[in-house]
């Protein structure tokens, strides 16, 4: 008989700006986790020029989701990465019902099973707020933010010291709102439907940084 795969699966939710790549980033150093976000992997495919990358770099350029089967293939392939046995924070994914049950498939087939599923609810003037002033290193991704998450030295990155900056296409306020009319429509369905599987934890995302990473960590560490 096989043992049942009890690495973890962590699932951030929430609006654009609600702060999943920020909480993902500190999650996986604290429990070994690897961040699986799809805006990543999709940003990379459009950098690397292949054809998904082409595929997709105008719909997301204008906000709107990228087509599930696009979606499911890339978040499949990097899943089976031997780097991900140990478990993963899903960080955009699944962002439709469709994607949400092609996950549990997936799940169904390696023998996991979904620990905790986070939904970070923040109101649309922060959300604006925190888009609207986002960059992230070039060197390792780390993430900062004008006002709320400044850099500690000029220039340098905390994490790795590079000096190179990016603000992403997308942030533009016209794409913004169609981003927030897309997760309205898309994926604030999951939120039934993972309160109906009863993996769902709402947490407060308005406050500061370090009180939500909190607030999380203890409701994965409540349901381990
Ligand atoms: P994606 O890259 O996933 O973007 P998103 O969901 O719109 O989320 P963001 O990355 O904008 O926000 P976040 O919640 O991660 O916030 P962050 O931590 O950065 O997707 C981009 C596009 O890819 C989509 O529009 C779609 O086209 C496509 N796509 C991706 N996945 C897909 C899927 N599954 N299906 C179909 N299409 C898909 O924080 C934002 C800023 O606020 C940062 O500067 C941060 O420093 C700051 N901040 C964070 N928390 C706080 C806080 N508590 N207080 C103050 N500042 C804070």
């Amino acid at each position: 008989m096989t043992s049942p795969n009890t690495s973890k699966v962590l699932i951030l939710l929430g609006p654009p700006g609600a702060g999943k790549g920020t909480q993902s980033r500190l999650l996986e150093q604290k429990f070994g986790l690897v961040q699986l976000s799809t805006g990543d992997l999709l940003r990379r495919s459009i950098e690397s020029g292949s054809e998904t990358g082409k595929a997709v770099e105008s719909i997301m350029a204008e906000g709107r989701l990228v087509g599930d089967d696009i979606v499911i293939s890339i978040l499949r392939d990097r899943m089976r990465d031997s780097d991900c046995a140990g478990g993963v924070i899903l960080d955009g994914f699944p962002r439709t019902l469709s994607q949400a049950r092609a996950l549990d498939q997936l799940l169904a087939e390696t023998g996991q099973q979904i620990s905790a599923v986070v939904s970070l609810a923040v109101d649309d003037k922060k959300m604006v707020d925190r888009i609207s002033g986002r960059f992230t290193c070039a060197g390792c991704g780390e993430g900062y933010h004008d006002t709320f998450k400044p850099l500690e030295a000029a220039e340098r990155c905390d994490n790795c010291g590079g000096s190179e900056f990016m603000r992403r296409a997308d942030d533009k306020a016209e794409t913004v709102a169609a981003r927030l009319i897309e997760y309205r429509e898309q994926t604030s369905p999951l939120i039934d439907y993972y309160s109906h599987m009863g993996v769902l934890a709402n947490v407060d995302a308005m406050g500061p940084i370090e009180a939500i990473n909190r607030s999380i960590e203890a409701t994965i560490s409540s349901r381990s």
